[in-house]
């Protein structure tokens, strides 16, 4: 057997330890030659690729980023205006692949599902700090973008307290709000700001006034997809031949302003950045792309293509590509995090949530 494997998209921790699992899976049990496409789908397109050693897949399993590069600019229906997916495919022949494994979040699970109906056998891997994959509880480098802003949220809630401030914190995610929510309330914050529920500015300042009352400072997190309610996104860049050109980025500086008008505390905002992206795994992390990386290389040796690896209660399984194509997979009010955060009396800038979602000191 011969199998490419790619990291697309955003990079998150854990995608070296994934690359390490399906290549030494098949190496080990299927005695497969593994050939690394680099920098994402860019590399089939522009025909960079490498073979991958045992050696090379070896000694990673903790490294951030991906040995193999990746990009978030390079779909092979529209590089750079021009419709390479033929040559994609004949690419693909030429190397005489059997597989190609897509480590990669919902738009290059997009991209996987157009390239298999074009006749390329491939294997979906989720990964993604947005943890936004549809059909799956979890993709890796969440577990470990949470536990960054959980850490972060500990350092500013010191010195928030000191000063009895305000303290925004802005996390990425897209237009998900699952990094918010749980970072939010692994960190105790007082207020959780998601895309999903645009907020009443009144209500925020509502919560704030509540705590002030009390221990006299608030935490407050917000997604950066986050927005008021009637309001806009907050968009920081637009990105040129991207799938995606929409970066979001700044609701956290506009909300300080926002609240300003109506607090007498001082407020401070603070935005993660790509710091979430960044830097070793966590060991859940580590063990979970382990996980799915093994997974999806027993769908190779199977011949089960076209499927990406999932897990549902929490068992692996797999889905057709096209149940994850196109999609996002958002924070509702029946998941039992976002449940437990309207019970303890956090506020999501909402009355009309249901539940709790008032502080009682
Ligand atoms: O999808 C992962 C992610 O980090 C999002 O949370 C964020 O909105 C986006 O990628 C940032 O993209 P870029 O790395 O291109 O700035």
């Amino acid at each position: 057997m011969r199998v490419g494997i790619l990291t697309g998209g955003g990079d998150c921790q854990g995608l070296n330890a994934a690359i390490r699992a399906v290549a030494k899976s098949l190496m080990l049990n299927h005695q497969a030659e593994i050939i690394g496409i680099e920098d994402g789908f860019a590399g089939l397109i522009e025909r960079r690729v490498r073979p991958l050693s045992y050696a090379d897949c070896s000694g990673i399993l903790s490294q951030g980023g991906t040995i193999l590069g990746t990009s978030n600019k390079a779909s092979p229906f529209n590089y750079q205006g021009q419709d390479c997916a033929a040559a994609v495919v004949d690419y693909y022949h030429e190397l005489a692949l059997d597989a190609v494994v897509v480590i990669g979040g919902d738009g290059s699970m997009s991209i996987a599902y157009e390239l298999s109906k074009l006749g390329m056998n491939i294997v979906g891997v989720p990964k993604t700090i947005d943890n936004d994959l549809m059909c799956t509880e979890r993709t890796f480098g969440f577990d470990t973008a949470v536990s960054i802003v959980t850490d972060a949220l500990d350092r500013l809630r010191t010195t928030g307290h000191s000063h009895k401030r305000v303290m925004i914190l802005e996390t990425m995610g897209r237009y998900a709000g699952w990094i918010a929510l749980h970072a939010g309330v692994a960190g105790g914050a007082d207020v959780i700001l998601l895309p999903e529920f645009p907020y009443d500015i009144d209500e925020v300042v509502r919560a704030c006034k509540l705590r002030a009352s009390d221990q006299q400072y608030s935490i407050i997190v917000v997604a950066e997809g986050a927005k008021p309610r009637g309001g806009q996104l907050s968009v920081q860049q637009t990105v040129a031949n991207s799938p995606d050109p929409v970066r979001l980025g700044g609701i956290g500086e506009s909300l300080k302003q926002q609240l300003e008008q109506h607090l007498q505390a001082e407020i401070r905002a603070t935005s993660l950045g790509h710091i979430q992206r960044g830097g070793t795994p966590t060991a859940s992390d580590r063990i979970f792309a382990t996980d799915v990386g093994r997974y999806a290389a027993d769908l190779v040796a199977q011949r089960q293509f076209a499927h990406v690896v999932v897990q549902q209660n929490n068992r692996l399984s797999s889905v057709p590509l096209e149940q994850v194509a196109n999609q996002t997979r958002t924070v509702s009010l029946a998941d039992h995090t976002m449940m437990t955060a309207r019970s303890l009396g956090v506020s999501f800038g909402r009355d009309d949530l249901g539940l709790v979602n008032q502080y009682i000191p």
